[in-house]
């Protein structure tokens, strides 16, 4: 869960490795470091905190002189951050470095055996063990390329890496096996990285290498080798994001921005075509009597991305009548998913690079289901193993907790939906066509929430709420849901303790911990369940609570009478108002986050992508 980045080519390199860096910092920012090639050495600098820590250690790089070299930003896995563990990594000799983004599996044993053959360690990462089987592979051939082959025949696990070697200045190596890497050619110069934004400012031109690839670039050229050492060819492609996509722009955060993104996030979702890389003769998306054929739907995903799987459950039995299963991916293999061709196995995920995600996909098509991914970013992983898949429309996502991302994938979800519907005949066609008309509308409608008297209204109630110490959600059918969101939102941004529960619940435990002053968050816009929703808050009030209704225009005036502040959202199509309704509480998260002084765009502890079990 970390970020490389490598450049060869006719600038500074260290100043590209810094820039690439920052734009990777959401995979991880416990340490970082570069390594350029400099005419005496494979020079290194590296540091223990946030990138601006090593700037400041290198100034700015100009410690560092040279045309290639690799960078890393690290979330420690192996061994804790510090100096020493930060990458990139040197052999002994310091004739090789390298940078690495995944897990050696089997490090503790290789590392035994370079113990034994008298290998000295300087640093508890599975990292160095890597570089140091290549050193050691590399002193016996004299050849890179095959120093590579040997080397990664013996590592299990998931690496993507990034490799200078002393005695070859004009080249950089990359491998990857499970782990994101994408290759890019620039005018005179290439560069490598784990994620597009890296290197946007450089060139647009990339390949996606496959499992197992090794590539070889120079400044002029990028050669594709497999793991066992032959040639490959593999297409160049072009990254639809711009440079601003992945820049701050005017905004004082990426949350912030990413919220406000919303609105055309969910027109560019809505209008981009249903499939994606897939075989359209074999589209299940295409082909009614595949989908008359369904016994049963799992989705499986992690974080928010679960939460939309979850709201897919809702949304699949109602609107659908399949029956529908939403499981956390880190579950699915161990909870005995009953699979066969008759099922489809929906995985979301905004990264696609998500192990446990991964995992399921990899499961579900072992045991012989048809799989789609619902997935944000081009050419990983999981986009490219499932069997079909549907992009959302967010752009680069660099703010840790998600927002405009989870917001794609339901609209994905949305239209999945409608067109199961469409063809299992579960709704009349002009119901299907009112909500498909209403999705288009829904931009405009999140754009209402996101004006300025709506976003001033979560900022007072943070600067009312931000020095509590537990907050509660609760709500009934999809509102639970999107309660499990707000309270994942609150708790991961803020560090606030805070928990979701489906009001009729309540009474079942947790109304225990509600007393005096005590903020209970009421998602109550499901028309027909709004009345038992009150019920709840009332009997929460009895005990002390002080509420925060959110609901819709219908029912404000009533909610007033018991809630002691009512959020009014738009009123939408049912199908469509989880997304109406997240909006307020991620904005309630950011501004409660700011509120504590907590850094909203990379929150302790967490990381973007979680390419770790
Ligand atoms: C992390 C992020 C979440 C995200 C989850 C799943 O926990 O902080 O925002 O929902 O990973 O990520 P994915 O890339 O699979 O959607």
């Amino acid at each position: 869960m970390c970020g490389i980045v490598g450049y060869i080519g006719h600038r500074q390199a260290a100043g590209v490795l810094l820039e690439g860096l920052s734009k990777l910092e959401y995979r991880g920012y416990d340490s970082a470091g570069i390594c350029v090639h400099t005419p005496q050495a494979l020079a290194v600098s590296r540091s223990k905190g946030r990138l601006q820590t090593l700037r400041e250690k290198c100034d700015s790089g100009a410690d560092l002189p040279g045309t290639l070299g690799i960078g890393h930003t690290r979330w420690a896995t192996h061994g804790a951050p510090s100096d020493c563990n930060a990458h990139p990594h040197r052999t002994r000799d310091g004739k090789i470095a390298l940078v690495h983004n995944g897990i050696i599996e089997n490090y503790l044993e290789l590392k035994e055996e370079l113990l034994s053959r008298g290998h000295r360690f300087t640093s508890e990462t599975d990292t160095e063990v890597a570089a140091c089987l290549l050193g050691e592979n590399y002193a016996k051939t004299g050849d890179m390329l095959c120093a590579i082959v040997a080397t990664t025949a013996r590592l299990t696990g998931s690496y993507a890496l990034g490799i200078l070697c002393l005695d070859q200045p004009d080249r950089m190596y990359a491998v990857r096996k499970d782990s994101p890497l994408i290759l890019g050619w620039g005018d005179n110069e290439c560069l490598i990285a784990s994620d597009a934004p890296a290197i946007l400012g450089y060139t647009r031109r990339v390949i996606y290498p496959a499992d197992g690839d090794i590539a070889i670039l120079t400044d002029q050229s990028i050669q594709i080798f497999n793991a066992l050492g032959n040639p490959v060819l593999r297409p160049t492609e072009e990254v639809q994001w711009s440079v601003a996509d992945a820049e701050l722009g005017d905004y004082p955060h990426f949350m912030l921005k990413e919220i406000m993104e919303q609105p055309r996030v969910l027109t560019d979702t809505a209008a981009a075509p249903l499939t994606g890389n897939s075989d359209c003769a074999n589209s299940l998306l295409l082909d009614p009597e595949q989908i008359r054929n369904l016994r049963r739907i799992y989705i499986a995903a992690c974080g928010s991305a679960y939460h939309v799987g979850f709201l897919g459950k809702y949304i699949l039995e109602k609107y659908c009548r399949i029956p529908t299963e939403s499981i956390q991916a880190s579950e699915f293999r161990y909870a005995a998913p009953i699979l066969d061709q008759n099922t489809l196995v929906i995985l979301i995920s905004q990264s696609g690079e998500t192990a446990d995600t991964l995992a399921a996909l990899r499961e579900a098509k072992a045991q012989g289901a048809h799989t789609l991914a619902i997935v944000n970013v081009m050419g990983s992983a999981i986009a490219k193993a499932a069997d079909e898949v549907i992009y959302t429309c967010a752009g680069p996502e660099i703010a840790v907790a998600t927002t405009k991302a989870y917001s794609a994938q339901l609209a994905v979800m949305y239209r999945l939906a409608l067109r199961f519907a469409r063809l299992l005949e579960t709704q009349s066609q002009e119901d299907i066509r009112q909500a498909e008309d209403a999705l288009l509308d829904l931009p405009r409608q999140i754009g209402q929430v996101l004006l300025p008297e709506g976003i001033g209204q979560m900022r007072t109630l943070a600067d009312r709420f931000h020095a509590c110490e537990d907050i509660f959600f609760i709500g009934r059918n999809v509102d639970a849901v999107t309660c499990l969101e707000g309270s994942l939102k609150l708790k991961e941004l803020s560090y606030i303790h805070a928990e979701a529960y489906p009001a009729g619940e309540l009474k079942h435990g947790p109304i225990s911990l509600i007393e005096e002053g005590v903020p209970v968050i009421a998602l109550a816009t499901v028309r027909e369940l709004f009345h038992k929703t009150m019920a709840n808050v009332k009997e929460v009030k009895a005990r002390g609570a002080t509420v925060i209704c959110l609901t819709t225009e219908e029912f404000a005036e009533e909610a007033r009478r018991t809630a002691d502040v009512v959020v009014e959202v738009p009123k939408v199509h049912p199908l469509l108002q989880p997304s109406v309704n997240i909006v307020p509480l991620q904005l309630f998260s950011y501004f409660t986050a700011l509120n504590r002084g907590c850094d909203v765009d990379k929150p302790r502890n967490l990381a973007k992508s979680v390419t770790v079990e």
